[in-house]
């Protein structure tokens, strides 16, 4: 080993750092600890490197002796840094091994260089590389070389470095340990859609299970597919993991709401119009089906489309084809089509409201959502969910729901079906005061299932609203609020009831 790299094993004890690496180092430590993604951070570190050394070529390993592996170079390709015969490979496995930094100012002078014939290696005359250590152990190590420029080769640039690689090494671990808890939340994510959903489409019932398993079938094709369901059973949720899932997964999702749209604009919206097609069309425009060509479009409340728009409509499906308003130009599109509806399609077919035509292009496959009471079990998973998606939105502690507050959830007969349930846990991590969600702060009227048979709505509604008007005791506005309903229907409804207990 040449005298340079004796000098400079312990590159701490002499010389010492200049005040300008101390500034430099408080700056890097602060930049370099806010980077988490481990590539970013590996770039950063080995830009600072290059600067420093004012080094031509480098490289950054990671790894234990064999286990080496190139993270990133800069001028040397990573099968030469880590070439079998060569000298920096060596230099770097040394390095790592004795967790000493070296320093060569005359590389030709050193027997790591002896006997190598390469003319690139030849022409190097000085090298550094500094090892990562932290707690005994070994992380890897930077490797830096010039052919022309020495002046940056000097101890005190090689101390500096040493010193910069110790704090390089903490957030190196730190963005190793995050990538690692990455990686396991994605394998654990994806396991556990496995077992119990599809995309965030969560329910491990027999129904659910059910629906998840038709989707996983129909995921890679183009197949039209209708989506049925009550409100709020998560027709939407399930298209979109359609989408998701499938190969249009990284073209977009278009959702269009296609009920109460005058008939006009829904036209113009879903096709485009030629500038002049009618009063106000004052541009060429593109239409969304255009717009959101390759990837997926969600017809939501696809019964209540006009006639001449399912006419048009049926020609995409049919040839892909469309035509803007007012133009003769016929374009193509590819577009997988999802549709939803609250209404039984079939039903509107048969009393004439909708092509019988489109109703078999568009269900080819239907997807029926079950409603929430028919998913036994399904209740405190979703409310497990929830409970975790909205206290991290609410920036709230994960709350718990107590055993009596979950009984009452799932006893419930959620008209509103997962929506609902949703709201309710929303609503209810606001108001829990502590950890704990307790009956107080679920604002729904507790009906048993077995009542439910044999009540009215009528007089679920009186139930909700009175109990909901006892919990606020006796707060007619904040009972409105509560309920979603004007504080005149509740007014009417109050004064109704009066009339019919009066009778
Ligand atoms: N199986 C499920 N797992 C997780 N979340 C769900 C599930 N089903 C529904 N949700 C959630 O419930 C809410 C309502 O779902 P979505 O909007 O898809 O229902 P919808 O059937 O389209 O309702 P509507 O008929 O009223 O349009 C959304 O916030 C959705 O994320
Ligand atoms: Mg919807």
């Amino acid at each position: 080993m040449s005298d340079n790299a004796r000098q400079s094993e312990n590159p701490l004890s002499e010389p010492s750092l200049t005040q300008e690496h101390l500034q430099a180092l408080f700056e890097i430590s602060q930049s370099v600890n806010s980077i988490t993604e481990i590539g970013s951070l590996l770039e950063r570190v080995m830009d600072i490197a290059i600067r420093a050394a004012e080094a031509e070529r480098g490289f950054l390993v990671l790894g234990d002796g064999d286990a080496l592996k190139v993270r990133t170079a800069r001028n040397i390709s990573p099968e030469i840094a880590m070439d079998e015969t060569g000298f920096s490979r060596s230099i770097v496995k040394e390095v790592a091994r004795s967790r000493h930094p070296i320093l060569t100012a005359d590389a030709q002078a050193d027997p790591h260089f002896a006997g190598i014939e390469s003319l690139i290696v030849k022409e190097i005359h000085a090298v550094a590389s500094v090892p990562f250590h932290l707690r005994g152990r070994v992380l890897g190590a930077i490797y830096l070389d010039s052919k022309t420029r020495r002046s940056g080769f000097n101890p005190g640039t090689l101390a500096f470095l040493a010193a910069f690689a110790n704090q390089a090494a903490i957030a190196i671990e730190n963005a190793q340990l995050l990538e690692n808890l990455r990686v396991e939340n994605r394998l654990l994510r994806t396991q556990v859609d496995r077992h119990y959903g599809f995309s965030g489409l969560i329910g491990h019932s027999q129904k659910m299970q059910q629906v998840i398993l038709l989707l996983r079938k129909i995921v890679n094709s183009d197949i039209p597919t209708l989506f049925e369901g009550e409100s709020g059973t998560g027709k939407e949720l399930a298209a979109r993991a359609l989408h998701n899932e499938g190969p249009r997964k990284h073209k977009p999702f278009m959702a269009l709401y296609c009920g109460n749209i005058p008939e006009h604009l829904l036209e113009s919206e879903l096709f485009g119009h030629k500038k002049g097609a009618f009063t106000g069309a004052i541009s060429d425009k593109h239409g969304l089906l255009e717009v959101y060509n390759g990837g997926t479009f969600f017809l939501d409340e696809v019964a209540d489309i006009p006639p001449a728009i399912q006419a048009k409509l049926l020609r995409v499906l049919q040839d892909g084809e469309i035509r803007r308003v007012g133009d003769t130009e016929t374009r193509h599109v590819d577009v997988r089509i999802l549709s939803a509806t609250n209404k039984a399609l079939a039903k509107e077919v048969e009393k004439g409201r909708f092509r019988e035509d489109l109703y078999y292009r568009l269900n080819v496959i239907t997807v029926t959502m079950p409603p929430l009471r028919e998913r036994e079990g399904d209740i405190p998973l979703l409310v497990n969910h929830f409970l975790k998606k909205h206290a991290e939105k609410a920036g709230a502690s994960v709350k718990r729901v107590t055993s009596k507050a979950m009984q009452i959830l799932e006893s419930y007969h959620w008209p509103g079906n997962v929506r609902e349930l949703e709201n309710a846990i929303e609503r209810a991590i606001v108001l829990a005061d502590d950890d704990d969600i307790t009956p107080a702060e679920l604002i729904i009227a507790p009906v048993p299932k077995t009542a439910v048979a044999r009540k009215t709505l009528k007089q679920h509604e009186r139930e909700i609203v009175l109990r909901s008007l006892e919990q606020t005791g006796g707060n007619k506005t904040r009972t409105a609020e509560i309920l979603g309903v004007s504080l005149r229907w509740l007014h009417y409804k109050l004064a109704e009831w009066k009339r019919t207990e009066a009778k």
